[in-house]
């Protein structure tokens, strides 16, 4: 476990050849700026420059350290190599150059969710990490994911086999009857991960710009060393693959030119913390909370739903008077008082224009008179109760229908 603080191109010359299981580089990029960041409280900030004389120059001095890297690693070790847009089409011919493109394994595309664009163009989503082995011997622990939600029971546990004319079938015995197949794990994990970028308030961040998320790292080194095999990073920054590293019981070497990295990578160190993610445990949908119900009436007014605000259920895709304009579905147990309160609240501080409160049910309180009212809240029905009181004033009788997916 050793932490070196200095130009790796310096260090890495003095480690031992073959006596690396893993490197994991997350070099500057070549964006060809300062990356500075805050931390939460505001004490401190961190920086690292990403400013090159040429590309050339760059590609020059990521030959020289890719050349290091394979010869310290074991043969059955791996380099992990982690870049973006900026130069990975050049990383990767890099690579081939120097571990031979028939060590390529994997490009593997880390996909978070981004909110916003300031750029024309297609929001930037993903970064890319180059997976190579050192030979064709290299060591691999499959990980088993879980089945997408549309494969079927018959899909996991029945064998398959070829018809006459090629096609896959589900196999059956003499008899006519289906056979099992052998026992299954999952789906074996994919070369794209949905890993959520660290968010403001995760407690592993610790403010160093571009700082990767503990759970990244664990998937490398889980998929390519065991326990007590040794891990490189030679730009280790604020210590996320020791971290990680240290968590799985790996050996470690972390280099880094700053010594704000280093000295953020021994604190880390010190105690080692992995933020949880709910989404990757529980799955995007939890965050979902709308019934079928209220998300039909928000689609029929083109409007987008939010999730997990107590006032506010969506917005309408246009600005009023150059503000956004809240909506509010009324709650199976709200009278519509409480409603419009909760919504003229959870508005206040949106800076919205106009408010849209929409009556799903009727009650024997008397609705607050629209006109009379200068708070700036429409209220407007819900087409089913629109067509429940057109059938009842002229007399008809309807059916009743269960309200559940009414929920509130
Ligand atoms: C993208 S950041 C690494 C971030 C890190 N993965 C994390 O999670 O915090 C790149 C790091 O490379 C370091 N660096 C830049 N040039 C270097 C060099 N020649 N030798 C060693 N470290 C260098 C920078 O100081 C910076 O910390």
């Amino acid at each position: 476990m050793t932490i070196l603080r200095g130009d790796c191109l310096v260090h890495l010359p003095q480690l031992g050849d073959a006596s690396i299981q893993l490197v994991y580089l997350d070099p500057p990029f070549f964006t060809q700026k300062e990356h500075t960041l805050r931390t939460r409280d505001n004490s401190n900030e961190y920086s690292f420059g990403d400013r090159w004389a040429s590309l050339d120059d760059y590609l020059a001095f990521m030959r020289e350290a890719l050349t290091h890297c394979k010869r310290i690693l074991k043969s059955s070790g791996s380099v992990f190599l982690h870049c973006d847009k900026s130069a990975s089409h050049h990383l990767r011919v890099l690579l081939d150059e120097v571990f031979g493109s028939e060590n390529f394994q994997s490009d593997i595309i880390w996909a978070y969710k981004r909110w916003s664009n300031s750029k024309k163009g297609l929001l930037n989503a993903h970064q890319t990490i180059y997976f190579y082995s050192k030979t064709a011997d290299f060591k691999f622990n499959t990980i088993f994911t879980d089945y997408s939600p549309t494969t079927n029971i018959d899909q996991i546990l029945q064998s398959r086999a070829r018809n006459e004319f090629g096609k896959a079938v589900y196999q059956r015995d003499e008899n006519g009857d289906t056979v099992m197949g052998p026992e299954k794990r999952g789906v074996p994990l994919s070369d794209v991960w949905n890993i959520p970028f660290l968010n403001p308030k995760a407690k592993e961040r610790v403010g160093y710009p571009t700082q990767k998320p503990v759970l990244l790292l664990e998937r490398i080194i889980a998929i390519s060393t065991d326990k007590g095999d040794c891990v490189l990073d030679p730009f280790c920054g604020s210590g996320t693959t020791l971290v990680a590293a240290k968590l799985l019981g790996r050996d470690y070497i972390g280099i880094d030119i700053s010594t704000d990295a280093i000295r953020l990578s021994e604190s880390r160190l010190f105690e080692p913390i992995r933020t949880e993610s709910d989404v990757l445990a529980l799955g995007e949908d939890r965050y979902l909370e709308k019934s079928e119900y209220e998300r039909s009436i928000l689609k029929a007014i083109s409007a987008v739903p939010v999730e997990r605000n107590n006032g506010i259920d969506g917005f309408l895709k246009f600005h009023v008077n150059g503000r956004p304009v809240s909506i509010r579905i009324q709650k199976r147990d709200e009278d519509i008082e409480s409603a419009k309160q909760r919504l003229i609240q959870a508005s206040r501080s949106k800076n919205c224009s106009v408010m849209i409160l929409v009556r799903t049910h009727r009650q024997s309180e008397r609705l607050f008179a629209p006109e009379a009212d200068d708070s700036n809240v429409v209220v407007v029905d819900a087409y089913d109760l629109m067509i429940d009181e057109w059938l009842e004033n002229r007399g008809y009788s309807k059916p009743q229908l269960s309200t559940a997916s009414h929920t509130g």
